[in-house]
């Protein structure tokens, strides 16, 4: 059978990277194809080149039924058929849900003006057939991440596409969310749609995948049935190590020494999702791992932002005992907090500004003598985290915007981690990660803990919270609903005090 998409001998070059590398990839109507591959290894970019975001390198060629194609914009690729959904987020957050699902191929009327119920309501048919309930009116800077990407994945499913492509869908979204996305997914499928589907979430991969092709530093590794593949199989082929020997086992640093107290933490006003944080108390002590778990909408990330000064707070917060007064993030770095947050793009990054800058941002009095930046101290300290995490770029100048999405994570990582903060916040630190970095991520707080540095992990992944924590603190709606010690800490016990 003649594939719907054939890629033969695809390169890209980037000044300094070579990103694809003769790269062969064949698509099948109705399948769902995973892409798989360390960060950096060239997923996106493949995908910006399937829709005509970027243009290859000569030498290559694409297919599409048989017949060679030069795709030579997006528009060119969507009347191909071909839709992406993209890994960051593209929606405008100052128009509505609607208008976003329909952006620039508004319905019109016989006079040629927008015919606004129409598109309403064709915005509600494309969101119902997702079953999600979101208002096509709300504006799309009230929605949550998982919302918004949402909104996107509608947007995609209305160009009535051939193949979509889908560059971490579920990155952002609930289990519950995901699992409506993936069923969506399949049902798509059996429609005769096409699906390439990239993540970096093993179990995901093998719940959706007919098959997978593996991508390791711009080269095609293969492509197999995904009955005939396997975790550590997968693994292997992604970043050449196995599996096993990626996870330390667990060291707890915790000592009796409270480093920080919190008491009575409220919310002032209701969260833009409706719920209030209240009544949040909890100790955290010195060189402690401690894991905040709940469904996405508990309130985790504001209880964060409330200790970071974020977010206008009523209670009390003690460090080291003494009373202290956090009005702002500002304060909260004078204490010595450091918050890696969850939207790296809205609050964790300058993309036009380089690895290096975005790096010393936190701590750039550090690099400076007489107000003086010692640059080449500045360079030194960059680029020794630039190893430890492994992130992959061709030098510290490179801007952080032609970074790949995971590489992006790692520098929020490395500016906070790098300021040495006594109490680190990490709200979803492995989002978008793959298995390897998220391995020298684990490995990192646990040696940053060793030094005596407390440490707070929120996270929506469960096994990632069981594994790394000394300690679990569950939310729901807004509330403590349980805390458990690391040996108590079962997958069922933290759902049930998460579920109620
Ligand atoms: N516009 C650009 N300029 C320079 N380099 C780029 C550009 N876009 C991508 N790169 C580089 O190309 C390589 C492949 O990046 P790509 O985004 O395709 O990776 P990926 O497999 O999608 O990774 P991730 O899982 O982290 O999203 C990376 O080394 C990246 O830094
Ligand atoms: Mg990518």
């Amino acid at each position: 059978m003649t594939p719907f998409l054939q890629m033969t001998s695809i390169s890209k070059t980037f000044p300094g990277v070579k990103a694809l590398d003769g790269v062969t990839l064949e698509l099948q109507a109705g399948e769902v194809h995973v892409l798989a591959g360390e960060n950096g290894a060239g997923k996106s970019t493949l995908m910006k080149i399937m829709t005509g975001v970027l243009q290859a390198d000569p030498g290559g060629t694409i297919r599409i039924e048989g017949q060679e194609v030069d795709i030579r914009d997006p528009v060119h690729a969507r009347a191909l058929g071909i839709s992406i959904i993209y890994q960051e987020l593209s929606v405008v957050n100052n128009l509505t849900v609607a208008e976003n699902i329909f952006l620039a191929r508004e319905p019109r009327n016989a006079f040629g003006l927008l015919d606004r119920p129409r598109m309403v309501a064709e915005a509600r048919r494309a969101l119902a057939e997702l079953e999600v309930d979101i208002d096509p009116g709300a504006r799309v800077g009230t929605l949550s991440i998982g919302q918004r990407q949402l909104v996107e994945i509608a947007r995609a499913i209305s160009y009535r596409s051939r193949l979509i492509i889908m560059d971490e869908p579920t990155a952002s979204l609930s289990h519950h969310e995901a699992q409506v996305l993936m069923k969506l997914v399949r049902k798509l499928a059996a429609q005769g749609i096409g699906i390439v589907y990239i993540s970096h979430k093993l179990e995901e991969i093998f719940e959706i995948a007919d098959r997978i092709s593996v991508l390791r530093d711009g080269r095609s590794v293969g492509t197999h049935p995904a009955a005939e593949m396997n975790r550590d199989r997968l693994v292997r082929e992604m970043v050449n190590r196995d599996f096993g020997a990626l996870f330390g086992t667990h060291v707890s640093h915790t000592t009796d020494e409270v480093l920080l107290s919190v008491r009575n933490l409220s919310e002032k006003r209701p969260g833009s999702r409706g719920t209030r944080v209240r009544d949040i108390s909890f100790d955290l002590r010195r060189g402690e791992i401690l894991g905040f778990f709940g469904l996405v909408g508990a309130g985790r990330t504001e209880v964060m932002e409330m200790i970071f000064g974020n977010r206008p707070a009523t209670g009390e917060i003690r460090i080291a005992g003494r009373p202290v007064r956090i009005a702002s993030p500002s304060d909260a770095i004078a204490e010595g907090l450091g918050f890696v947050t969850e939207n790296r793009q809205e609050l964790g990054l300058v993309l036009g500004m380089t690895v290096r800058e975005n790096f010393s941002l936190t701590h750039l009095a550090d690099y400076c003598s007489l107000d003086v930046v010692n640059r080449p101290r500045e360079t030194a300290a960059c680029v020794d985290y630039i190893r430890a995490l492994g992130i992959k770029t061709p030098s510290p100048e490179q801007k952080v915007l032609n970074l790949s999405g995971g590489n992006q994570q790692k520098v929020v990582i490395a500016k906070w981690v790098a300021r040495k903060p006594r109490i680190l916040i990490v709200d979803e630190p492995t989002r978008g990660i793959d298995i390897g970095a998220k391995a020298e991520v684990h490995a990192l707080l646990n040696r940053l803990a060793s030094e005596g540095i407390s440490i707070i992990v929120v996270s929506s992944d469960l096994p990632e919270v069981l594994a790394i924590s000394d300690r679990v603190i569950v939310l729901k709606e807004g509330r403590i609903s349980g805390e458990l010690a690391r040996d108590a800490a079962t997958q069922e016990r933290v759902m049930l005090a998460a579920t109620g």
